[in-house]
């Protein structure tokens, strides 16, 4: 039952997709993708690491008196079903906009943030807008003087909204004062929907902003593709198996165990493992991923829709074989071909992984190095205060664009901590358990940087389309030698 609902799912999200994917990188403009929750729960879940930062470099942050943790007030709650009055803090816009120079830069990727509501840059987000994209979206989410008030239109996927509902949740907590009143629109679905083809003309309508927070394949989900583990256990883990294997011990080989029936690109890697005829040094197991430390290289590719192996992948020591995605994650974009991966043609991926694997093997040093750098970048840059500050960040810009001023829809209900965690059973209460903010961050967020200009952004598209046509183009020549060798 469940596999045909995803079928029917699958089936109709294809539909009204497939046939923009090739305009994909223009529609994502219009499409306000971030798999931010899947990867604020997973972290939220997964590192458990306090801010590091303390209070004293920062005395003009005023926390609330109370220093005390935020407790979820259950005995409350349960009489008589109303959220606590006294929590969150409001948004104080002076307190919001002070000056913060002396902050740490947030990561190059949060620099995306801009071009993901660049669609609405010029003219601003009214509300009519923003109703337009009801009809694609789950759910509406209001917050109003730090709280939340949600609408529902329909059911997501499993409990893909009650994940992102609870990161939103925790981020009020976390900041409090800190997050805007806003008004936004959450589809929680897997895939893009917003069409850029149906608004680029000169007479065309601005696009619907529509949020997704949510494609995670994890944790709540009941049908789980891979087989996750804590996120800090297991970076810890990798780091030490990281240390334990030397570049030279790994086995020279691409390494992907998966499951090759969500997809026809992964069914189509599978003719790519070693036989008696060929070896395009390619092992591929089918099997739920598990760790693997020993490997040299370790194969991306995506799923139905988007994977969450990618981070687990990036985090080994390994160099990534990054089969060329669709979609991207908030983080993937700031990721730079043969610096972070080396990145494989997904047309001819047979060939392209024999040959990054070969020049890998002859190229110790390097491909040495483009692991280091992956892992360093989840490790560094993917931690749980990013994932949260990305979050404050996009919120924020998102807010400064609304030409009004939010108000409570009628059919709204208020939410809070309390209200989704106090009935919570089982693995759900276990997971909100361990992911609750506990007390305000001591330490301002990271400040944003500044957006690309065009010609800087362009520049920078150039040089990764270049760097991959580059390994293109030495993959024609090494076969080109083959054949010759072979004639
Ligand atoms: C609900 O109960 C709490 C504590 O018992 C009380 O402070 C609050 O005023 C009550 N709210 C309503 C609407 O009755
Ligand atoms: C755009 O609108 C103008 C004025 O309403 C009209 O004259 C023009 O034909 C329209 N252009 C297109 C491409 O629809
Ligand atoms: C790929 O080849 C290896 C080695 O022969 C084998 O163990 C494995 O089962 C094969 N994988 C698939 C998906 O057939």
């Amino acid at each position: 039952m469940k596999d045909s609902m995803q079928w029917v799912w699958t089936n109709f999200i294809e539909t009204i997709w497939r046939p923009f994917v090739k305009s994909a990188k223009s529609a994502s403009l219009f499409i306000l993708i971030f798999s931010l929750f899947f990867t604020a729960l997973l972290s939220l879940f997964f590192f458990k690491t306090t801010s590091t930062s303390t209070v004293n470099t920062i005395p003009h942050y005023k926390y609330p008196k109370r220093n005390s943790e935020i407790q979820l007030d259950c005995t409350a709650y349960n009489h008589n079903g109303t959220c606590p009055s006294h929590n969150p803090i409001t948004y104080n816009p002076q307190e919001a906009n002070q000056d913060r120079s002396s902050d740490a830069t947030c990561p190059e990727y949060f620099r995306w943030i801009y071009e993901d509501l660049r669609p609405w840059a010029l003219t601003g987000i009214s509300k009519e807008m923003v109703e337009r994209a009801q009809t694609m979206a789950h759910l509406r989410l209001v917050i109003i003087k730090g709280k939340a008030y949600v609408e529902t239109y329909k059911k997501p996927f499993q409990t893909r909204d009650i994940s992102s509902l609870w990161g939103i949740l925790q981020l009020l907590r976390r900041y409090p004062g800190r997050v805007p009143d806003l008004d936004l629109m959450l589809n929680c679905g897997d895939r893009p929907t917003v069409e850029s083809s149906k608004y680029s003309g000169s007479n065309a309508t601005s696009p619907p902003p529509l949020f997704r927070f949510c494609k995670d394949d994890n944790t709540l989900d009941i049908v789980p593709e891979i087989n996750i583990k804590p996120w800090v256990p297991l970076l810890k883990e990798l780091e030490k198996a990281n240390k334990k294997t030397k570049w030279l011990n790994r086995a020279p080989y691409a390494y992907w165990k998966g499951n090759p029936y969500v997809a026809d690109t992964r069914k189509d890697l599978l003719k790519c493992n070693v036989s008696d005829k060929q070896d395009w040094k390619a092992r591929l197991y089918i099997q739920d991923w598990e760790q693997e430390s020993k490997k040299g290289y370790k194969i991306y590719i995506e799923g139905a829709a988007w994977s969450v192996s990618e981070k687990y992948i990036l985090a080994c020591d390994a160099v990534t074989l990054l089969v060329k995605p669709r979609y991207y994650d908030f983080f993937t974009r700031g990721l730079l071909p043969r610096h972070h991966y080396w990145p494989i043609n997904p047309d001819d991926k047979c060939r392209s992984i024999k040959f990054a694997v070969d020049w890998g093997n002859s190229h110790q040093k390097e491909a040495q190095k483009i692991g280091k750098t992956a892992s360093e970048f989840i490790q560094n840059e993917l931690k749980m205060e990013y994932v949260y500050d990305y979050m404050l960040h996009i919120l924020n810009e998102y807010a400064k664009l609304l030409q009004y001023q939010p108000t409570i829809p009628e059919k709204a209900t208020e939410l809070c901590s309390e209200a989704m965690a106090c009935s919570a059973i089982g693995l759900t209460k276990k997971f909100m358990m361990e992911s609750m903010v506990k007390a305000p961050a001591k330490s301002w967020p990271c400040s944003i940087p500044p957006a690309y200009d065009p010609s800087s952004l362009y520049s920078l598209l150039k040089r990764k389309s270049n760097s991959i046509k580059e390994v293109e183009m030495w993959e024609r020549k090494f076969t080109k030698n083959q054949e010759n060798k072979h004639s």
